[in-house]
């Protein structure tokens, strides 16, 4: 693992330990690089109206967003038991409104990484308005 993807993986299963996830039991971590190198990490939120819950992705882009930044260069999702945490559809589209196709998405798990997709390959064909340096 590089260095880089090693602070992201510490950052996501920091965060993931502070899962508010009490009425799914399952704990999510997200960890955002972004432009300036910092790195910024969520979890989910659950509450008692469960579809008013939000994903770690979301708790980590508010995050980044509040701290002036705009652009994610990699991410990582860790994800309880042995499967892939792939981000929601919804995340997927919030991903995509801060980070070009072919920012790498590495799913992980207590281990360590499992799989690393794209934002491209998880959402093609995604609705993107231009960004505002005017690029689609
Ligand atoms: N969840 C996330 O936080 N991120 C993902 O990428 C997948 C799912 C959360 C939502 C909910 O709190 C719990 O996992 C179970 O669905």
């Amino acid at each position: 693992m590089s260095a880089s993807l090693e602070a992201l993986f510490e950052a996501a299963k920091a965060a993931q330990a502070n899962a508010y996830c009490r009425y799914s039991g399952f704990h999510v971590g997200v960890a955002l690089e972004a432009a300036s190198g910092a790195i910024y990490s969520g979890c989910n939120v659950e509450i008692a109206s469960y579809p008013e819950g939000w994903c770690a992705e979301t708790t980590a882009i508010g995050k980044m967003v509040s701290a002036g930044e705009r652009r994610i260069v990699s991410a990582l999702v860790i994800g309880d038991g042995d499967g892939l945490t792939t981000p929601c559809g919804g995340c997927r589209q919030r991903l995509a409104e801060f980070a070009a196709a072919d920012v790498p998405v590495h799913v992980a798990g207590a281990e360590g990484v499992r799989a690393t997709f794209t934002v491209g390959t998880l959402l093609p064909h995604g609705f993107v308005l231009k960004d505002e340096e005017g690029r689609p």
